[in-house]
């Protein structure tokens, strides 16, 4: 096994998972929101810095859809599309003062 540090600045896992039954993030907007991300981060010229991946149950399914960002230990709930922006924006706001990662 090997150990090293991780490749990105932030993960931002988006729960898809569908579920046979009752409320679960993949159809009620997951996916949507994690497609929207990806390219939002593509836009910027992230790629490399932030990833987006996807995530099966995190366990709170009935607050969903859900996103969560690591390092920061931050969890958005209920999130919708319109919020994307704003995910990104809050996740990279101390790395864009620090490094100049955002472009405009
Ligand atoms: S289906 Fe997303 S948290 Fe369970």
């Amino acid at each position: 096994m090997l150990k090293q540090n991780l490749l990105y600045k932030k993960i931002i896992f988006v729960c898809v998972n569908q579920r046979e039954e009752g409320a679960c993030c993949g159809p009620s907007g997951g996916r949507e929101i994690r497609e929207q991300l990806k390219q939002l981060v593509y836009e910027k010229g992230l790629k490399g810095v932030v990833r987006v991946s996807q995530s099966g149950c995190m366990d709170v399914c009935a607050k969903g859809p859900n996103v969560m960002v690591f390092p920061d230990n931050i969890w958005y709930r209920g999130v919708t599309v319109a919020d994307v922006p704003k995910i990104l924006t809050e996740s990279l706001a101390g790395l864009a003062d620090e490094n100049k990662v955002m472009k405009s």
